[in-house]
């Protein structure tokens, strides 16, 4: 299948876009196409009304149009999603046709906390189901990221290690279930 993914924060260092990487590298092993935004490209202007998109949102459109799943690997800002990424989400909703309906969602996160980012995918799922995206009930979640991320992005905690490799592959049996012609 062909899937998008976006997340990470801004920063260099982003615990986020590290376990994109490693997300992304499970799933290229399962033998599907990765499309990954993070990092500069969701650098995207302030949504505003009247304002072109950027090329960056239409490259963004593009490829979740032709993606049958998306993962999305967020931080966590005061329980909620980082303004870059919910600028991005709501710039691609303005558009036509948008991508978010019907379109089969993974959530997952890293934090430094003890709760992984947990709180802010709750944040996430109000504002997917209000556009129409179908998120999977389970998420992938890294607490105490600083210590069980290790240096390519793969927890190393047993329980969550053990989880990623059974969510991924619900993700994609009901996405394909959904999704494949
Ligand atoms: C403005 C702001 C708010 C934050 N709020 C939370 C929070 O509510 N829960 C949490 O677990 N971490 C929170 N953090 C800490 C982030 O989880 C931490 O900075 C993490 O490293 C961000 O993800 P990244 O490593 O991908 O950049 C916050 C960080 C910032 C900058």
């Amino acid at each position: 299948m062909r899937l998008v993914m976006v997340g990470g924060s801004l920063r260099a260092a982003s615990f986020n876009t590290r376990l994109l990487k490693h997300l992304a590298q499970e799933l290229e092993a399962r033998g599907h196409e990765v499309s990954a935004f993070a990092g500069e490209a969701l650098r995207l202007p302030l949504y505003e009304d009247g304002l072109a998109p950027a090329p960056g949102v239409m490259i963004l459109q593009g490829a979740l149009l032709e993606a049958q799943g998306l993962v999305i690997v967020s931080p966590e800002y005061n329980a909620g999603i980082p303004g870059h990424l919910k600028n991005a989400v709501d710039w691609l909703s303005t558009l036509k046709p948008s991508p978010w309906p019907g379109l089969p969602v993974l959530l997952c996160a890293a934090s430094p906390g003890a709760f992984g980012g947990a709180r802010g995918l709750m944040a996430w799922r109000a504002t997917l189901a209000n556009m129409g995206a179908l998120a999977l009930p389970e998420a992938i979640t890294v607490p105490h990221a600083d210590q069980q991320l290790d240096a390519v992005g793969a927890p190393t905690e047993a329980r969550t290690a053990a989880m990623v490799p059974k969510i991924l592959d619900g993700f994609l049996a009901l996405t394909a279930k959904l999704r494949q012609q």
